[in-house]
């Protein structure tokens, strides 16, 4: 598996306080209940960043004091998008940043053997293809499944799509970057490898699991 990959095409969001939470995370010794807690809270600081150039409008505002211009938004409709189950650890702390979002499910899972994703469960927003889509998922690994999600928005005719992960390994950035060219990369993390189960090293072990502590 080739773990070249374009760092142009990938945001790292090197924060301090997103490094110290990611320590936090990391940790085996760190339970359920903070687990959660830091995904909702670095899917915050993710989220800043992959909205940061979303477009303005001008728009009057009276303050206390005077008139003003002021910029606000420009409309542009957005969703949600996590990847099953461990995306939705991520989805609260996107909806306080974009509260008007729409939320889509993608529903995948690795087979534990192939190590290749199986979608389940597809509902997305029916104006999906007007919407910039950020795609939600803590883990990149092989990438089979944000390639899966991905494919499935093209096919639904989605131009804007925005992946972002907690902890991705190279070999995952590099299949992401090679299925779709255009789909921008934003992570809090760029790991050494995978292991022989495809798993992130030193990454954080099974995110769904420690997110929904079913293990
Ligand atoms: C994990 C993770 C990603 C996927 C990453 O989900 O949340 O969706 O694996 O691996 P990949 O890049 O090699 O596809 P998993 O399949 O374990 O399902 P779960 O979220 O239900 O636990
Ligand atoms: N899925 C996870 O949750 N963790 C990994 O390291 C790889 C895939």
């Amino acid at each position: 598996m080739s773990c070249v990959y374009d760092p142009s095409r990938v945001t790292l969001i090197d924060h301090p306080l997103v490094q110290h939470k990611l320590a936090i995370m990391r940790s085996v010794d760190t339970g359920t209940k903070q687990f959660r807690e830091l995904v909702r809270e670095l899917a915050l600081f993710e989220g800043y960043e992959a909205t940061r150039d979303f477009p303005l409008e001008d728009v009057a505002v009276t303050t206390p004091i005077s008139e003003t211009v002021c910029r606000r938004l420009s409309g542009r409709k957005v969703a949600i998008i996590p990847i099953l189950r461990a995306g939705l650890g991520m989805v609260d702390g996107m909806l306080e940043l974009v509260p008007s979002a729409r939320v889509g499910h993608l529903g995948m899972y690795r087979d534990e053997v192939t190590h290749e994703p199986h979608e389940y469960y597809a509902k997305v927003p029916a104006d999906i293809e007007q919407r910039i889509c950020l795609v939600v998922d803590p883990m990149l690994a092989t990438g089979g499944s944000s390639i899966d999600a991905i494919k499935y928005l093209r096919r639904q005719g989605v131009q804007d799509i925005r992946l972002l992960v907690l902890v991705a390994a190279p070999e995952g950035l590099a299949a992401v970057e090679q299925s779709d060219p255009q789909v921008r990369i934003f992570t809090c993390a760029i790991d050494e490898r995978l292991n022989e189960d495809a798993y992130i090293v030193p990454g954080l072990g099974d995110a769904g699991d420690r997110i929904f502590g079913t293990k």
